[in-house]
């Protein structure tokens, strides 16, 4: 593996524990609005951010590579009023549409190094579904501060 797709790979891992620890700040927030539903997706999604950091940990691992994992950026403040969701929300959307620009950085700079490359592809892939569904969330809170009420979203997250 080239040092610089090694440093990214590296940089990423610290980015997906970000992206844990963001939805987990995120879900706390949310439970303080009474906002249960959405909480627990966030919680979940967070779950997932878990795995992905863990994925790319283990893909080092198995080339024997020196792991220093950087600290991880931190995202928001807590803050009581409705609008701070939708700037939390806007935050989630915004944090997925960089982590999909640093696959993409990653998946092009492997482009000499098959057996990463196609693994830096299944996240390009992946990013997809995770702008989506923060997308989602963030139209409906929108829809939400000044339409229906964020009960009604939280109905939407219900599993
Ligand atoms: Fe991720
Ligand atoms: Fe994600």
């Amino acid at each position: 593996m080239s040092e610089s797709v090694y440093a990214l790979l590296l940089k990423q891992i610290g980015n997906e524990f970000g992206s844990q620890n963001l939805y987990l700040t995120c879900a706390s927030i949310f439970r303080q609005h009474g906002l249960y539903n959405l909480a627990a997706f966030l919680i979940k999604r967070s779950e997932e951010e878990r795995k992905h950091a863990m994925k790319v940990f283990e893909h080092l691992k198995e080339a024997n590579y020196y792991i220093p994992i950087d600290s991880v950026p931190t995202f928001v403040t807590a803050g009581m009023d409705k609008s701070r969701l939708l700037d939390i929300a806007r935050t989630v959307f915004e944090h997925e549409h960089d982590v999909s620009q640093r696959w993409l950085d990653i998946e092009l700079a492997s482009r000499e190094e098959p057996y990463t490359n196609m693994f830096a592809q299944d996240f390009v892939d992946e990013q997809v579904e995770e702008e989506e569904w923060a997308y989602q969330l963030y139209r409906r809170i929108e829809l939400a501060v000044d339409g229906p009420s964020l009960l009604t979203v939280d109905g939407q997250y219900k599993e």
